[in-house]
C-alpha cells in the first residue's frame, strides 16, 4: 500500500524533474547520483553474482532531503554505473520515518543486508533522549532486485542502558565463522561511541562491548562506523560529530576519519592510535568500505556532509543534491591508509589526450582542456613550491610543507582546505563537471571536493620551481 502511494508519487516527481536534472551542466559523467532529489550515505556495497552494488541513502521527492530510501546503482567494472529501480522503502512501522544506513554481508547465494529502521513520534520531542527509535533491521536477497520480508533484529531496548536513541548504521562482517556488527552511537551524556554485537546465525545478536568511546575532542556521536583488516591491522573507520577545529584539520562541520586499533581484553576493548581525517576537502561523510572478490578493500564515501550550510549547492534549482566519490582501494603504508582510485577506472580515459615535461621556473599556461571531465596527473622532481591553477579560480599550492586547495566564487561558500605535507611528489585529480577528487603522493593524503564553475576554462596555470611531468586524459 505505502510502496504503492510511494511509486506513484515517485513518477509524477520524475515525469516533472527528471528533464531539468538531465539537462543540468552541473550533472557529473562519472559518479552515482540521484535520479532526481538528494543522495546521502554509500550502503550495502558488495560484490555479487559477477556485479558490484552500491546502494544509497535517497530521497527522490526532495533535494534537501527526506524520507530515505535505500537507491540502488549497479556495475560491472566500478567504472560505469547504472540506477536499478529503488531497493527498500521506509514502509513497516520500525522504519516508517527512513531506511537509514547499513551494509551488506553476501554469504552463499544470499545477500544479508542490515540497516537502521528510523522512526520518529510525532510530539515535543529533543529526539535524542525522547521520541524515536533506531532498529536495525534485516533484509536478505537472492538477486538484489526481490527482497524477503523486513525482519527486526534488535530495538532502543536491546541497546546498553546509558545510550541515547542515537544508535545506528550497522556494518557487519564475519570472523572465523562468527558475525560480528558495529554500530555507532551516542550516549546520553552526550560521546560518541560504538557497540559490538555478535551472532553465529545473522538473526540472533548479543551484546559484546563497547569497544572504544570519545575520550578527548571525539565528539559527542559517531555515525556510521565500519571495522575491517589491512595487512592484519583493524582499522576504526567512522564519522564523529562534534569534534573541535584543530589548525587545518576537523574543519569541516563533520569529519569522517580512522584510526588503528588492537582488541584487547577478551576482544572486549579497541586500543586505538591517532584519529586520522580520510579525506580532507570539503565534501566527504560517512563512508562504506566492502572486500571485493580480487581481495581488495574498496571504500566510496558520500561527496556532502550532513549540515555543511556554508557550503551550497547550485543544482539544488535543477533538483538534485550530492553525490557519492569514485571507489578507491585503501591501502596500508607505514601505518597510514592510502587511497587509490580503483584500476578500473581507466577504462574511462579516452586515449592520452595531453603529455608534457616542462620546467617550472617560468610560469606555464597550457591550453590543455576541452571539458570539466578529466584526469590529470603531474609528477614533480624537485619542486619545494608550486602553484598550480584550473577551472577558472581553483588553486592547488604547496608551500613551506603545505598543501593548499582554495576556491574562489566556483566553490559556492567552499574557501580553503589544507594539511601538512612533508613533500608532494605526485598530484593526480579526477575532475567531473561539479566534482573534482585530489590524490596526492598515490593516496596519502586526498580532497574532495565539488565546483561549479560556469565556464570551461581550458587553461593549466602553473608556476613554482622544479621539473613536471604532466599527463591528461578526457573522461
Ligand atoms: C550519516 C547519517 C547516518 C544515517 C543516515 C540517514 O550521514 O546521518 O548516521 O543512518 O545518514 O540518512
Amino acid at each position: 500500500m505505502l510502496r504503492a502511494k510511494f511509486d506513484k508519487q515517485i513518477k509524477e516527481c520524475m515525469s516533472e524533474n527528471l528533464e531539468l536534472v538531465n539537462n543540468d551542466k552541473w550533472r557529473n559523467k562519472y559518479h552515482i547520483m540521484p535520479p532526481v532529489g538528494w543522495i546521502n550515505d554509500p550502503n550495502g556495497l558488495c560484490e555479487f553474482n559477477g556485479g558490484y552494488h552500491c546502494f544509497y541513502q535517497y530521497s527522490p521527492l526532495n533535494p534537501l532531503g527526506g524520507e530515505k530510501f535505500w537507491g540502488h546503482a549497479v556495475s560491472k567494472d566500478l567504472a560505469n554505473w547504472e540506477q536499478r529501480d529503488i531497493a527498500l522503502y521506509p514502509d513497516i512501522k520500525e522504519d516508517i520515518n527512513g531506511v537509514y544506513s547499513g551494509s551488506a554481508l553476501v554469504k552463499d547465494d544470499t545477500v544479508y543486508f542490515f540497516y537502521t529502521g528510523n522512526v520518529k513520534y510525532p510530539g515535543d520531542h529533543d529526539y535524542i533522549l525522547t521520541g524515536r527509535e533506531q532498529n536495525v533491521i534485516l533484509v536478505t536477497s537472492k538477486d538484489c532486485v526481490n527482497f524477503s520480508e523486513k525482519k527486526v533484529l534488535l530495538r532502543n531496548s536491546d541497546f546498553p542502558n546509558n545510550m541515547s536513541l542515537h544508535v545506528r548504521d550497522p556494518k557487519v562482517w564475519e570472523e572465523d565463522g562468527i558475525y560480528y556488527m558495529v554500530l555507532g552511537a551516542r550516549t546520553k551524556d552526550d560521546k560518541g561511541c560504538i557497540l559490538l554485537y555478535k551472532s553465529n546465525d545473522l538473526y540472533n545478536w548479543e551484546f559484546h562491548s563497547i569497544p572504544a568511546r570519545n575520550i578527548n575532542n571525539m565528539g559527542y556521536m559517531w555515525e556510521c562506523p565500519d571495522i575491517f583488516k589491512l595487512d592484519d591491522k583493524y582499522i576504526l573507520m567512522f564519522s564523529p560529530q562534534g569534534m573541535e577545529a584543530d589548525g587545518y584539520k576537523y574543519n569541516n562541520v563533520y569529519q569522517s576519519g580512522y584510526a588503528i586499533g588492537n582488541f584487547i581484553n577478551d576482544n572486549t576493548q579497541l586500543k586505538l592510535g591517532e584519529f586520522i581525517e580520510i579525506d580532507r576537502g570539503f565534501d566527504f561523510y560517512a563512508p562504506q568500505t566492502f572486500e571485493d572478490s580480487k581481495g581488495r578493500r574498496i571504500v566510496i564515501g558520500w561527496m556532502g556532509v550532513p549540515d555543511a550550510v556554508e557550503h551550497k549547492n547550485p543544482t539544488i534549482d535543477k533538483f538534485w543534491q550530492h553525490q557519492l566519490t569514485i571507489p578507491r582501494e585503501l591501502i596500508l603504508k607505514n601505518d597510514k591508509i592510502y587511497q587509490i582510485p580503483v584500476a578500473e577506472l581507466e577504462v574511462l580515459r579516452k586515449g592520452v589526450a595531453y603529455k608534457n615535461e616542462i620546467s617550472l621556473n617560468d610560469k606555464s599556461i597550457l591550453d590543455i582542456f576541452e571539458s570539466n571531465t578529466f584526469e590529470l596527473k603531474i609528477d614533480f622532481i624537485n619542486s619545494k613550491e608550486f602553484q598550480i591553477s584550473l577551472r577558472e579560480d581553483c588553486t592547488l599550492s604547496y608551500k613551506n610543507k603545505v598543501f593548499k586547495l582554495e576556491l574562489g566564487k566556483s566553490g559556492y561558500g567552499r574557501d580553503m582546505r589544507a594539511v601538512e605535507i612533508d613533500a608532494v611528489n605526485s598530484i593526480r585529480i579526477f575532475s567531473d563537471n561539479s566534482s573534482l577528487e585530489i590524490f596526492l603522493n598515490d593516496g596519502e593524503e586526498v580532497f574532495s571536493t565539488r565546483i561549479y564553475n560556469d565556464y570551461i576554462d581550458r587553461t593549466l596555470t602553473l608556476i613554482g620551481e622544479g621539473i613536471v611531468k604532466i599527463e591528461k586524459w578526457n573522461l
